[in-house]
């Protein structure tokens, strides 16, 4: 069996991270997600709108997911690759070349960004239109 893992914090989820999801699944048999923490976003300066259990219970809704762990650290990846099994690590190209040290351990694939969304501009948006005000997005 192929195994795919991919990182990311996956809030408010939409259609960007869906069509991620559904090349990464597609690149092998079983796709593992590393599902930022509420922690390890405050370690990087970032909040999401929805807790790390919520993002985790929309994401084991998706088909394409099989198996979701926590994502505590920057330094966990090839721990992960070694302790799953891993054959393929993918992230979107916004990381393009950020992550060839793991090229090492397995097969790394960076896959085009969905142009035009993310969660931030979703966040904004939907403050936009609760208090009639413009803000940069994306
Ligand atoms: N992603 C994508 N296309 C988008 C947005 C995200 O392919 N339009 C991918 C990212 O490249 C990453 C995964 O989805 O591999 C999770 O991204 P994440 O950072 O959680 O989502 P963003 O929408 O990019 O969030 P933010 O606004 O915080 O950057």
């Amino acid at each position: 069996m192929k195994k795919v893992i991919t990182y990311g914090t996956f809030d408010v989820l939409h259609y960007g991270h869906i069509r991620l999801l559904k090349r990464a699944k597609e690149l092998g048999d079983y796709l593992i997600v590393a599902l930022s923490t509420d922690e390890f976003n405050a370690l990087k300066g970032k909040k999401s709108f929805y807790p790390y259990e919520i993002r985790k219970e929309l994401l084991k809704s998706i088909k394409y997911v099989d198996q979701i762990i926590p994502e505590e650290n920057w330094e966990q990846k090839i721990t992960d690759v070694k302790k799953y099994g891993i054959d393929v690590f993918v992230i979107g190209s916004d990381w393009q070349g950020k992550f060839d040290f793991l090229k090492e351990f397995c097969e790394v694939v960076y896959l085009e960004r969905t142009d035009g969304i993310s969660s931030t501009k979703v966040r904004n948006e939907i403050q936009q239109s609760l208090d009639g005000t413009k803000h940069e997005t994306i």
